[in-house]
């Protein structure tokens, strides 16, 4: 989970690369560094930390360079230290890495047999150093790179520059994604096109076992054995203004403020005319009426919104749905019906979690239907899916998800209510009464929202506890779940999530008046259990938060204070409107705790590494 970038062209090449980097850091952003080729001469410089960190290390570098590729890491092997951060010299070249090479401890050893000194821990300076053995005994840099990733297992997205070629950086790609930005008489790559959309909408997703040659004008690609590739031009939709902060402090509560506009974005994507568009929901690229049975597949907030997703979709289609994180689905050897019996479907904004991808690529082998709801379009996950839904969120940079979650809950009810269309489940009265309020949703989220300053006073008094409890009952179980996350992740405190009703049965005993703990309590079936599971934690002096209807009284004489949400009739749309209490109150706890909000320490935005 690295990020990856590079130019050549007739322009100056260090700004370019620097703020294609500054795209890619949501990516990883334990260190940094840029080579370039100018006058058959590399140059590198790299630093641990931050990109600003790197910023003054970039007048050592030639400034007339054209041909440059920069890299920000997250860390996989040996620590966040310059001398691992990447990129890695070796013998007349210089070298960029995302992913994993599992097979590096022996490669590295027959190195080092041959006399190769090393001077970082990374698996990134094994394949250097034999693309500079090979460099060194005559190979040209294509040719080395072609024998080379022979030797590697594992994930990787390689870019290379060698003063043996100063014409063209060689790129390399398996497991880790890799796309190239094509300009007039210039061209670009990167891990994603954030990289250098504010330069191209023009791209060529690379596909595993291709290499590229990227020239100034031009680009070839090949595959394992060589035979050319034509490049299949893709426009993209995403411009560098939605990927800027548009004047909010950070991205993520950017991204939390578009929830309403990302909602009605999906809703006119995907409901035409009060009807749903099947097509437009990947309905047609499957085969629902052999499907006996379901698993969502996922990680982190993409998991729980799955969670979320159960709800509606076992008892709409009558169909046993699990819900499973990716990193443990496929080392458990589940039961898998073939000829389309199972239909797996990972639920990922990236498009390129490997945990996520793994599952995708062992079910599809069991003969399993693959379906994918993701936000990048030709993302590794939804490249490798029968069916697919691309949601409308736009880019989300901020690591913690927030209106990628939102949007993956609203896609997948609106999948599960196409499907039971299909198949029959599903009466017109119900669905015209569902999207009504859908179309309405919109509102209710902006009234969500109006609760920031209310949360943002309420943070004052709660960020200095060292623990949190989030409560729920139904769908609400499952914000709280997500809303422990958010606070974990962005605010570093302990937090856990409950069902309300499991308090009771052990972790009560953790409540008393120093522990906070956030109940997710709409006016929805399970109101009245949830006010009962509120006066058991009020009975042992637990200090309540709720996310409710203001105006309960009741509520409001056992809470100490009440977060304003609407109550809606549609438990889908209830759990995405109550999500935004939770967001915010992580963020402004995070606020008050001086946490990297965007790039909380120790994370990354996509975990390309399982
Ligand atoms: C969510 O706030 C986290 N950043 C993380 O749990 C994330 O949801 C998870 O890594 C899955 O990512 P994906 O949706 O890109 O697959």
């Amino acid at each position: 989970m690295c990020g990856i970038i590079g130019y050549i062209g007739p322009k100056k090449c260090i700004d370019i690369v620097f703020d294609g980097l500054k795209k890619m850091e949501y990516r990883g952003y334990d260190s940094a560094g840029i080579a370039v080729l100018h006058e058959g001469q590399i140059s590198i410089s790299k630093e641990s930390g931050k990109l600003e960190n790197l910023r003054p290390l970039l007048e050592q570098l030639p400034s007339e360079a054209h041909i440059g590729i920069g890299h920000t890491r997250w860390a996989t092997h040996g620590l966040p230290t310059r001398d691992n951060a990447h990129p890695h010299a070796s013998e007349k070249l210089a070298l960029i890495h995302n992913g994993i090479i599992e097979n590096y401890k022996e490669l590295k050893a027959e190195l080092q047999k041959k006399g190769f000194h090393f001077r970082s821990e990374t698996d990134t300076e094994v394949v250097a150093h034999l693309l500079g053995e090979r460099i060194k005994a005559g190979d040209h840099p294509r040719d080395a790179l072609n024998k080379v990733i022979l030797r590697l297992e594992g994930a990787f997205s390689l870019a290379l520059i060698s003063d043996q070629d100063p014409h063209f950086i060689y790129l390399a790609k398996q497991g880790s994604p890799l796309v190239i930005g094509l300009g007039k008489d210039e061209n670009f790559f990167g891990s994603d096109v954030t990289a250098f959309c504010a330069h191209t909408q023009k791209a060529v997703f690379l596909q595993d076992g291709e290499c590229a040659a990227l020239g100034a004008k031009s680009v070839e690609i090949w595959d394992r054995q060589g035979h050319p590739i034509q490049p299949k031009t893709t426009m993209i939709q995403w411009s560098a203004a939605s990927a800027d902060k548009q004047g909010y402090r950070h991205y993520m509560l950017k991204e939390i403020h578009e929830q309403s506009g990302v909602i009605s974005k999906t809703t006119h994507a995907f409901v035409k005319d009060s009807s749903l568009d099947l097509e437009g929901l990947g309905l047609n690229s499957i085969e629902l009426n052999k499907v006996r049975s379901i698993h969502i597949i996922a990680c982190g907030t993409a998991y729980y919104a799955g969670m979320t997703a159960k709800y509606a979709m076992e008892t709409t289609l009558g169909i046993p749905v699990n819900v499973e994180l990716a990193s443990e689905f496929r080392y458990r050897n589940p039961l898998l019906m073939g000829e389309g019996q199972t239909l797996v479907m990972a639920i990922s904004q990236s498009g390129e979690t490997a945990d996520t991808l793994a599952c995708l690529k062992h079910a599809k082998d069991k003969g399993c239907q693959i379906f994918s709801i993701c936000n990048v379009a030709y993302s590794s996950i939804h490249r490798e899916s029968h069916g697919s839904i691309l949601m409308h969120a736009g880019p989300e940079i901020g690591v913690a998800s927030t209106k990628a979650f939102t949007s993956q809950v609203l896609c997948a009810y609106l999948w599960t209510l196409g499907a039971a269309q299909k198949l029959g489940r599903l009466h017109a009265e119900d669905l015209s009464s569902i999207l009504q309020e859908l179309k309405s949703l919109p509102i209710y989220m902006d009234k969500a929202l109006n609760a920031e300053e209310h949360i943002a006073e309420l943070a004052n008094k709660l960020y200095e506890y060292p623990n949190f409890l989030f409560v729920g009952r139904g769908p609400s179980y499952i914000i709280a779940l997500e809303g422990a996350l958010k606070l974990k992740e962005i605010s570093y405190i302990h937090a856990e999530g409950y069902a309300a009703g499991e308090l009771k049965h052990g972790p009560i005993a953790l409540v008393d008046k120093h522990m906070p703990i956030v109940a997710i309590v709409p006016k929805d079936q399970y109101y009245d259990k949830t006010l009962s599971n509120i006066e058991e934690i009020c009975a042992r002096e637990g200090q309540v938060i709720a996310i409710g209807d203001e105006k309960d009284q009741h509520l409001r004489d056992l809470c100490i204070d009440i977060i304003p949400c609407p109550s809606l009739k549609t438990p889908c749309f209830q759990a995405i409107v109550s999500t935004v209490a939770v967001q915010f109150l992580a963020y402004y706890i995070a606020i008050k705790r001086g946490t990297d909000v965007d790039q909380p320490r120790n994370l990354a935005k996509s975990v390309t590494v399982e």
